[in-house]
């Protein structure tokens, strides 16, 4: 009762390697009390979770654009109302900012994959997505491109969303403000349980030769996309954004 903290209920775990990249030289564990680690000389960072709290770390340079690849395995069994994050954000109260959440789930069933993109503290941009393979089995490599153009969210090297610039008719982009790297794992209870659809069927990776990079993305925004803030005329009485109706 009052000691339950005690027992853990789950133990989530985020390994993330990386090839290019010595997390020992290019960032810092900034908080998690020693549940956050860097082993193998640099080259893998664990980030993991008991019942009092999560960890996470920070690039220590900014950033104005570039590409970031994480390969990240998040760990099995149940992760529910855990938050995976990796994103780009700059300092302020009108912060710009690149998100890539994992939304947990109970054991056997399928995390949610969460986008969203923030200009000058104002987001409600989000996409999200199920992922055709199970993130927890092995590494996926997770790619966030920004350049002056536009932000392309790549699994596998597959692109599932674009954001790009349409300053030209009034959407707001990240341009002006370098941004660190995040990641973290935290519990976010309820809010991330929320329900979504997920179908259960094996479906063949969308990495056929042939396939074009817009057709790709396509066919995840087809098959996997089960939340779009630019179909949701609910939450957006007065009208969608303008950028929802733009090629
Ligand atoms: C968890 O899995 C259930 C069943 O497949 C699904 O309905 C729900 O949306 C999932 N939750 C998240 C956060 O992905
Ligand atoms: C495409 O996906 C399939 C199924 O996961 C995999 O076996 C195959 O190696 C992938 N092909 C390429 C070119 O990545």
């Amino acid at each position: 009762m009052a000691n339950s903290y005690l027992f853990p209920l789950f133990l989530s775990l985020i390994v993330i390697s990386s090839v290019s990249a010595n997390f020992q030289r290019d960032v810092e564990i900034t908080w998690g009390d020693g549940r956050g680690q860097i082993t193998n000389n640099g080259e893998l960072l664990t980030l993991s979770l008991d019942k009092s709290s999560g960890s996470g770390f920070q690039s220590k340079n900014e950033y104005l654009f570039g590409k970031i690849d994480m390969q990240m395995k998040l760990v099995p069994g149940n992760s529910a109302g855990t938050v995976t994050t990796l994103y780009l954000k700059s300092p302020g109260t009108t912060w710009d900012e690149i998100d890539f959440e994992f939304l947990g789930n109970l054991s056997g069933d399928p995390y949610t994959l969460h986008t969203n993109v923030y200009t000058q503290g104002k987001g409600d941009k989000e996409q999200q997505f199920k992922l055709w393979f199970d993130p927890t089995a092995d590494f996926h490599t997770y790619t966030i491109l920004w350049n002056p153009q536009r932000i392309i969210f790549t699994v596998d090297g597959t692109p599932i969303r674009e954001f790009k610039n349409m300053e030209s008719i009034g959407t707001l982009f990240p341009k002006n403000r370098p941004m660190r790297m995040y990641s973290s794992l935290w519990n976010a209870d309820d809010w991330a349980t929320r329900a979504c659809v997920w179908s259960n069927g094996k479906s063949s990776c969308p990495n056929g030769s042939g396939q074009g990079t817009t057709e790709r993305m396509r066919w995840v925004q087809k098959n996997y996309m089960i939340y779009n803030y630019c179909t949701d005329t609910k939450r957006f009485p007065q009208g969608l954004p303008k950028e929802c109706f733009a090629a």
